[in-house]
């Protein structure tokens, strides 16, 4: 079973995500365990401090080391070695070697691979859905939520293993983009989302943006369902789809067509698509 932990300064943020749709009925089903963990609870002070000013002035307060590594260290059962720096991994790697890279001083936990330990962060890599593919083969991910202005440094240095943002915007805490990435990570696993509801179709998981859906009624103020859904000729449809995905890529997103493998058909298309544009 995949674990999630999030450590956070608001755990009840995660009650209604966690118990709630598909990541609810997941956790029912045992596929995931997801935990959210108060990392006030290791502040280690009588007053619950896990922040400070920051040294050499300015505003905002920044979070303190110390909290936050002894709450990782207890969901590792195991301290952090002084010199133990986990390297910020190449993602390519990662993908190819299948496996979280292995850390002198902090061995696997677990079911025996060593976790990810991710700091939300808006300067940290993208968050795409080839990470999503990335994250869901790993057994144990623990996700670390900023809070006010920023993390004391030697958290981003020796204690993670990636940094993830969700966005060129900031949010006021890391605990919404935790939630997307745990969300986008849980629906992949498997036996989480029905055949019904299968992500292979999904925008990016194909590298194209999801063709058109429509549903009943047949015609809906004047609008028609297009006739080749209604055939009932699935090498049809499933060309039409592809089609439409290509369209909609290119309108939107041409960006995502660069390096992608087309086929004869496709390019074909993509290039009656420009001549009509052109017209
Ligand atoms: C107000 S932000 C801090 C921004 C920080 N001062 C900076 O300029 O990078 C507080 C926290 O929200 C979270 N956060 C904000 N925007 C985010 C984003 N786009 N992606 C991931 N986490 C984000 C991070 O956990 C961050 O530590």
């Amino acid at each position: 079973m995949m674990r999630m932990d999030v450590l956070t300064l608001f755990p009840e943020m995660f009650d209604g995500v966690f118990q709630s749709s598909i990541l609810g009925k997941a956790r029912e089903k045992g596929l995931v365990s997801l935990n959210a963990i108060n990392f006030r609870d290791y502040a280690g002070n009588k007053h619950g401090t896990v922040d400070d000013t920051p040294y050499g002035g300015g505003g905002g307060m920044v979070l303190k080391p110390d909290p936050i590594f002894r709450a990782v260290e207890d969901l590792l059962g195991k301290e952090v070695e002084e010199d133990a720096a986990w390297q910020c991994p190449d993602s390519d790697e990662r993908v190819e070697h299948g496996q979280a890279v292995p850390v002198e001083g902090m061995q696997a936990t677990l079911q025996g691979k060593a976790p990810r330990i991710i700091l939300m962060c808006p300067q940290g890599e993208t968050f795409t859905q080839r990470k999503a593919e990335e994250l869901a083969q790993e057994e144990h991910l623990i996700f670390i939520c900023g809070h006010y202005e920023g993390y004391d440094e030697r958290i981003r240095e020796h204690l993670v293993t990636d940094e993830l943002s969700i966005g060129d915007y900031v949010l006021t805490g890391g605990e919404i983009p935790a939630m997307t990435v745990i969300d986008s990570v849980t629906r992949l696993l498997p036996g989480v989302l029905g055949n019904e509801t299968s992500a292979v179709t999904d925008s990016f998981s194909t590298g194209l943006l999801e063709y058109p859906h429509y549903t009943r009624p047949v015609e809906f103020r004047g609008w028609k369902v297009p006739d080749i859904l209604l055939s009932g000729h699935h090498a049809n449809i499933e060309l039409w789809r592809r089609r439409e995905a290509l369209r909609r890529t290119w309108l939107r997103r041409p960006d995502l067509l660069e390096g992608l493998e087309l086929s004869r058909d496709d390019i074909a298309w993509l290039k009656q698509l420009k001549e009509e544009m052109d017209q």
